[in-house]
């Protein structure tokens, strides 16, 4: 492995730890009655988990800023409201995955039903995990006014259904980056805007980092589709071979994969390009964003 590579890794693990350490801080114990809930909840979130959209969130803050204490509970939310989205993708309703993080899926283990409130409950603590954070009140609010906003029906919600409802169909390519901005892109920016409104960015940083978050998040989400065929159930930690299965509308599928792959590289590239003015500070973001289109997992 190479240097850079190995510092990206102990940092990402470093991070991890913070989060993981605030949202089991923040959750009820396992054994909390009624524990079947709790249980699932725990199962999905600390099964395992890259912790990416917290780490994208801290390493844009620290571009602008300094010490995270108080906004990993802002950092946890992020990574509860993915963890929501991921349980209920899984359902048998929706993309019917029996493993997700190297386990078997919630409802593989718990049921669907307790599946769906784990995912529920995950959704909810999120919210409260943001209004706990010790920061501005008005601050707090327009944070959970954005939440609202890119995860709801006209955000990620609006991304899963059209993924649905394009399955076995011939779409456009405009609408596949429909389905993958909203699904997949908007909770990374999310993530990148609230480490820049934590932060205090500048308008002008702001923007610049949108188009930074735009392309990395685009490229992850043709990666997670070419990972989809080219990756491994162990490494990945999730099954492979079910986006062609279940005739998904991914980049592979309507471009090829060599088209997806070269797709991928010239967003990290530009993506690269936006981190150039704030130097050695961007060193993680830079690294993650070349990780994205390496990654095995
Ligand atoms: C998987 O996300 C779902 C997508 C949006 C493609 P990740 O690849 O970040 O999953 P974890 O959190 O590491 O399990
Ligand atoms: C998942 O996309 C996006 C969300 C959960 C919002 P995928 O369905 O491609 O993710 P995986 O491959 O199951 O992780
Ligand atoms: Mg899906
Ligand atoms: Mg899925
Ligand atoms: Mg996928």
């Amino acid at each position: 492995m190479g240097k850079s590579r190995m510092l990206l890794k102990r940092d990402i693990k470093e991070k991890k730890e913070l989060v993981n350490i605030e949202m089991d801080r923040y959750l009820p114990r396992k054994d909390e009655y009624p524990k079947q809930i709790h249980k699932a909840i725990r199962h999905t979130l600390f099964a395992g988990g890259k912790r990416l959209r917290p780490y994208l969130m801290i390493h844009t803050y620290l571009l602008f800023s300094r010490t995270v204490e108080k906004i990993l509970p802002i950092a946890g939310a992020l990574e509860m409201l993915h963890t929501y989205t991921l349980i209920h993708d899984d359902l048998p309703d929706i993309d019917n995955d029996e493993y997700r993080r190297g386990k078997k899926a919630c409802h593989v283990i718990y049921g669907s039903d307790i599946a769906l409130l784990a995912g529920d409950s995950l959704l909810v603590y999120a919210i409260e995990s943001i209004n706990s954070a010790e920061i501005d009140e008005k601050l707090k609010l327009q944070l959970v006014r954005e939440f609202c906003e890119e995860t709801g029906h006209r955000g990620l919600i609006a991304g899963q259904i059209v993924d649905i409802a394009s399955e076995g169909k011939k779409i456009s390519e405009k609408d596949l980056k429909y389905i993958h901005t909203n699904k997949t892109g908007k909770l990374i920016n999310l993530a990148i805007r609230f480490g820049c409104l934590l932060g205090k960015a500048s308008e002008a940083d702001m923007e610049n980092m949108k188009v930074f978050g735009d392309k990395l998040g685009l490229a992850f989400q043709i990666m997670d589709d070419i990972l989809d065929i080219e990756g491994d159930l162990a490494t990945l930690g999730k099954s492979v071979g079910k986006d062609e299965n279940s005739q998904k509308a991914t980049y592979p599928a309507f471009a090829g994969l060599e088209e997806s792959s070269e797709k991928a590289e010239r967003l990290i590239s530009g993506a690269r390009e936006r981190l150039e003015k704030y130097g050695e500070k961007a060193i993680y973001l830079d690294l993650l964003a070349e990780f994205i289109i390496t990654r095995k997992y």
